[in-house]
């Protein structure tokens, strides 16, 4: 792979940027402005400061790495890249935008690849130039820790985009799940209603938020505990999910629970604004139930 782009320099988005540019791939990162895909280039670089403070890489290869991302402030510098990934907000509306604006720039033969959680991909596929070129391309948080990269062929979508996929995913050295395209994928079709029901657990007042969290870590031996995860992926994230699971299948059991509806009205969002389940404020996050 030549030179890669992503589209939204979020908390997926500069993972992403970060493991591509690891993998000694040119990449452009872009977001509604410039000032926004710079702050994010800092980001990464200072995640990369860590890993080599903990001798986990080399000083050479962070600064190698640093050097390949260049944050822009359009789609048009985009137009020599082998592959673009939209990874913005997990709405479609604005998903859409960004499919049509940037396949307007979109290279003949380049790929055009959504992160999407869970919006189907054959619908998205149409917004873009050439649904054969389009495919979900689902990475998880945090991205360089994670192995896993789902992909999602939608129904035009053709062998040749998913061979280049698979072999994209090698070159990240990350390992693949191939889905069907069908709401919420494999992961977060099993995972996601586990976070919700963790909430109407909460909201029936079974348990307190450290007690289900705790629950779930020494019994199942999960790394977080459902609460703690939710915070982590983002409330806002979590109740977009469940709602498209929810809408796109009419099955009730994927209703969100209000407790998780009412966090999101009230802007706990999780992590990323310093409340959810937990509050963030001091040096350890505190149980809020
Ligand atoms: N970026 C890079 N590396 C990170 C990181 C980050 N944001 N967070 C943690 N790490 C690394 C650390 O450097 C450390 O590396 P090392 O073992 O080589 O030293 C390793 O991860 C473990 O980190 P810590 O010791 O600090 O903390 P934990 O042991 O508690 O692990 C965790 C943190 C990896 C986040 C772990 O708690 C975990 O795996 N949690 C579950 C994450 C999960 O389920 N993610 C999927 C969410 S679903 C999703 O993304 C799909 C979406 O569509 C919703």
């Amino acid at each position: 792979m030549q030179k890669v782009a992503v589209i939204g320099a979020g908390q997926m988005g500069s993972g992403i940027t970060q493991v591509v540019a690891q993998a000694g791939i040119p990449v452009l990162l872009s977001d509604v402005d410039l000032a926004l895909a710079e702050k994010a280039k800092d980001r990464i670089a200072k995640a990369l400061a860590r890993l080599v403070e903990k001798e986990k890489i080399p000083a050479a290869a962070a600064d190698a790495a640093v050097a390949l991302i260049t944050p822009v402030a359009d789609y048009a510098p985009m137009a020599d890249a082998e592959l673009i990934i939209e990874a913005a907000t997990e709405r479609e509306e604005i998903k859409r935008r960004i499919f049509e604006s940037a396949g307007k720039v979109l290279a003949a033969n380049a790929i055009m690849a959504s992160n999407t959680s869970s919006i189907p991909i054959t619908r998205m596929a149409a917004a873009s130039p050439d649904p054969a070129r389009f495919v979900g391309l689902h990475f998880f948080n945090p991205v360089p820790v994670m192995q896993l990269i789902e992909v999602i062929p939608g129904l035009a979508t053709s062998a040749d985009t998913v061979t280049r996929m698979r072999a994209f995913a090698e070159t990240l050295g990350k390992q693949v799940v191939q889905s069907e395209d069908e709401a919420g994928f494999v992961v977060n079709r099993i995972l996601v209603p586990m976070l919700n029901e963790a909430a109407f657990v909460l909201g029936a007042g079974t348990a307190s938020v450290a007690d289900i969290d705790k629950g779930c870590r020494l019994g199942l031996n999960h790394p977080m505990g459902p609460l703690q995860l939710a915070d982590f992926i983002g409330l806002d994230t979590c109740l977009e999910i469940c709602r498209v699971l929810f809408h796109s299948t009419g099955d009730p059991k994927y209703r969100p629970a209000p407790l998780l509806v009412k966090y999101v009205e009230a802007g706990w969002l999780g992590r990323k604004t310093g409340r959810g389940f937990y509050d963030y404020a001091g040096a350890e996050p505190v149980p809020t139930r």
